[in-house]
């Protein structure tokens, strides 16, 4: 099948396949990794499978499980011709287990085993760092789920209303990929850890996801797009990293994943995007000129665009706590032991095992700010989140473009690196978007232009009206430019019963 719009935005450069590998869909758990020639995984995996339709049922979508959603299903890794379209009520969705082709003669990329034979089995002296990556990456993939499975409800149209459930499944599938790596070759330890993936659950007070950012509400569309935006993005930077890892079937999955990871990202920034849009021709069409007008802004059914950049503040500060410590010995030792690699390893000129090698890693140091060079092993999560925050910027520029192309003076900027931060170098700091260093007081004073506020957060509530009419959008969202698989603009999307 050809290349379809919404899924190729984001490609990453590191999927090439030498060969299609077919997916098996005869079986009861499709997947491309012959699981029908190890039964003892086959009957593991078969027995957590009604957990997770459980767990699907409980946990996803609220109120749409028998509807049918125009979903792509994997069929293939073949980055070409890999995705099948068609109506599918979620809980009949095909999930299963494609790993990327296998890279003959691969080598660990990084660490103290650079260079020799990458592995097929768990390396035993790294066994319970590797299983808490997975575990962690893992995680996170139900948690979104959870976070939005109210969402549905409230779709400004029914194209996004099947772009949020596409995004659901594949979040579910993603389990799969890490579920898949814990039972075959963590034994029973793996089994358990499956198990509690289905257990904990986001923002429960007594057993909650294992991340922060993925504990918070999502409660409307707009955290939605910004979510898939920016801490999808982590998600992308993390699978980037874990890609390259030394342990081969954890890159073979993360590999693949990243495919599917693009859409995601896809959707955020085309629907803050499209939420632009919406308000830009709002704007114009009433004669406004200023984007902080926000009273006539808001009366025409739009969000005003310095409400959207609070809302971004938000969402790209607790993303970049989601990075960890900037300083770290974990993520040292999984460098050193090739179990995670940095962002792009392998196109990076230097000699991949950094052990007198420094990073520029940026302090506050006695109330100012100090560039310091770190040794490069320990500002591995720095590195990366430098990295995210460059990654960031080419969708912002792209919403840029459509408020300048209709004439409007407004910018969006990525608030300074320390800003609003919980976890790492500045917890506990209180800075500014611009990189000022503040007192109590004037972080108390400045903190509503900066962070979405009680009223901001009641007026985007008050939006949140579904519009579920063929064809027709939301006022605050702009209808997309192309239909997915290229579809009509009047195309059913969502089929409710
Ligand atoms: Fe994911
Ligand atoms: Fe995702």
């Amino acid at each position: 099948m050809s290349a379809n719009p919404d899924q190729l935005t984001e490609a990453p450069e590191a999927i090439h396949s030498e060969a299609f590998v077919e997916v098996d869909y005869d079986e009861a758990i499709p997947n491309n990794v012959s699981l029908s020639s190890d039964k003892q995984l086959l009957r593991a995996l078969e027995s957590w499978q009604p957990n997770y339709i459980d767990w699907w049922k409980e946990m996803g979508p609220d109120g749409f499980q028998n509807a049918e959603v125009y979903l792509r299903t994997a069929v293939g890794v073949d980055p070409g011709g890999w995705a099948k379209f068609g109506h599918v009520k979620m809980p009949d969705y095909r999930w299963g287990i494609l790993l990327a082709p296998k890279v003959e003669g691969r080598t660990i990329p990084c660490g103290r085993h650079k260079g020799e034979p990458a592995w097929q089995e768990v390396p035993g002296e790294y066994r319970s760092l590797l299983r808490r990556l997975i575990v962690v990456q893992g995680d996170t993939e139900p948690a979104s789920v959870e976070q939005q499975r109210f969402l549905g409800k409230t779709a400004p149209s029914l194209y996004d209303m099947r772009n949020l459930f596409q995004v659901n499944v594949e979040e579910g599938r993603h389990l799969w990929a890490m579920v898949y790596l814990l039972v075959k070759y963590f034994g029973r330890d793996g089994r358990e850890e499956a198990q509690a993936l289905l257990e904990r659950r986001s923002a429960d007070q007594n057993n909650p996801r294992i991340l922060g950012a993925f504990n918070e509400r999502t409660p409307d569309w707009l955290s939605f797009f910004m979510f898939t935006y920016f801490t999808d993005r982590d998600g992308k930077m993390q699978l980037a990293a874990l890609a390259e890892s030394g342990f081969d079937p954890l890159s073979r999955s993360c590999r693949f994943m990243l495919t599917e990871e693009a859409h995601h990202l896809f959707v955020g920034e085309t629907g803050v995007g499209r939420t632009i849009e919406a308000t830009c021709k709002a704007m114009n069409a009433a004669g406004i000129k200023d984007p902080g007008d926000t009273e006539a802004i808001r009366k025409l059914g739009v969000f005003d665009l310095p409400l959207l950049q609070r809302k971004a503040n938000f969402h790209m500060s607790v993303t970049r706590d989601l990075f960890g410590s900037e300083i770290s010995s974990n993520a040292a030792e999984a460098f050193s032991a090739g179990l995670k690699g940095r962002f792009n390893e392998a196109q990076l000129k230097d000699d991949h095992q950094l052990q007198d090698a420094t990073y520029p890693v940026l302090r506050v140091v006695d109330g100012k700010f100090v560039t310091e060079g770190v040794p490069a092993l320990r500002s591995i999560n720095s590195r990366l989140l430098d990295d995210y925050i460059a990654d960031c910027q080419s969708g912002i520029d792209r919403w840029n473009k459509v408020i300048e192309k209709a004439g409007i003076n407004f910018r969006f900027t990525q608030p300074h690196k320390a800003f609003n931060r919980r976890i790492g170098e500045f917890a506990g700091q209180r800075i500014d978007p611009a990189g000022r260093i503040l007192t109590e007081a004037q972080w108390n004073d400045g903190k509503a232009q900066w962070l979405p506020g009680e009223a901001d957060l009641q007026f985007i509530a008050s939006m949140m009206t579904p519009c579920l009419e063929r064809g027709q959008y939301a006022s605050w969202i702009a209808p997309p430019r192309v239909g997915i698989n290229n579809q009509p603009g009047d195309f059913e999307y969502v089929k409710i019963d």
